[in-house]
């Protein structure tokens, strides 16, 4: 399926947007800062808790699948929804380029996992994105436009978690995709330029109409460094503000988090207790 028709497919499917319930979080932030290991731990946690979880990866990259726990073989096997574009079409009466054709679908959460992406463990589905940056724009508009309009399609419950791992910097943040999302977590290193991207993304999300809109610093050696990072940039664009502590197990069991979550280690118990306030 060519771009041009991605998009218009995706104009298709947002003429009938789910319900939006649930939770719907778009982890953000410069590179580098830990977005997809925050957004595997949150999917991990909320799904051991019982709640059914979706997660996306919009970066291209593709390495969320191997912090959830996806067996490495079979995650470079993953086909990226863009690559499906024909497949959702289909099975959704969405036609590119059609005079407002009824679109068909009409699937809760599950089921879009079981149509367009894959089941990582019991409660939680993946749906990778994929697509190639074009070195003339260096836009992924189309690609995007489809996962945002995928994203406002699903049906979900009000207990539900849907988690976006977004490329790195500002370029997620078109309203196609925004529109999906209540939540932004703006991570960011104690570090002046990690803040200050954190602050741009902070604002840009606040244009396009986040609800809520919180910052996550990452990699906390001292609580010391929090007050530092206060006075660096005063905090102002947040609703909330979070510490998680640099914990060398992270990176000792890179890039499966799944063996830590849960374990009771310092990492895993601050997003625990993030997901906690998050509800
Ligand atoms: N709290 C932490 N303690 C220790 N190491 C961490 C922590 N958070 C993340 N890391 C490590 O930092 C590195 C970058 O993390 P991650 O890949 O999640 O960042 P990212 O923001 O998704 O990067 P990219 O922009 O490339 O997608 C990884 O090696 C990860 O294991
Ligand atoms: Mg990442």
């Amino acid at each position: 399926m060519s771009r041009q028709a991605a998009k218009e497919l995706s104009a298709e499917l947002g003429r009938s947007p789910g319900q939006l319930k649930g939770r719907r979080v778009v982890v953000a932030g410069k590179g580098g800062v830990g977005k997809t290991t925050l957004a595997a731990s949150l999917c991990l946690a909320a799904a051991a808790g019982g709640r059914r979880v979706l997660a996306l990866d919009q970066d291209v990259q593709q390495n969320l699948a191997y912090s959830l726990g996806y067996p490495p073989g079979e995650a470079d096997g993953l086909r990226p929804i863009t690559d499906r574009a024909d497949y959702i079409e289909q099975k959704t009466g969405a036609r590119p380029g059609g005079q407002g054709g009824l679109v068909s679908l009409n699937p809760d959460v599950s089921d879009v996992i079981e149509r367009f992406g894959v089941e990582v463990r019991e409660n939680l589905g993946l749906l990778v994105m994929g697509g190639v940056v074009h070195s003339s724009t260096g836009c992924l508009c189309p690609e995007n436009a489809l996962l945002g309009a995928l994203v406002r399609f699903v049906e979900t419950r009000d207990e539900d978690l849907v988690v976006m791992d977004a490329q790195a910097g500002m370029e997620p943040f078109g309203r196609s995709v925004t529109q999906g999302f209540d939540t932004a977590l703006v991570v960011a290193e104690a570090t002046f330029n990690s803040l200050k991207v954190a602050e741009r993304i902070a604002a840009l999300s606040r244009e396009l109409g986040m609800e809520e809109v919180d910052l996550v610093l990452n990699k906390v050696y001292d609580p010391v460094e929090v007050e530092a990072a206060a006075e660096m940039l005063p905090f102002e664009g947040f609703d909330h503000v979070y510490a998680l502590p640099y914990d060398p197990t992270v990176r000792e069991n890179e890039p499966d988090l799944s063996a830590i979550i849960g374990g009771g280690g310092p990492y895993s118990e601050a997003v625990m207790e993030l997901l906690g306030h998050l509800d």
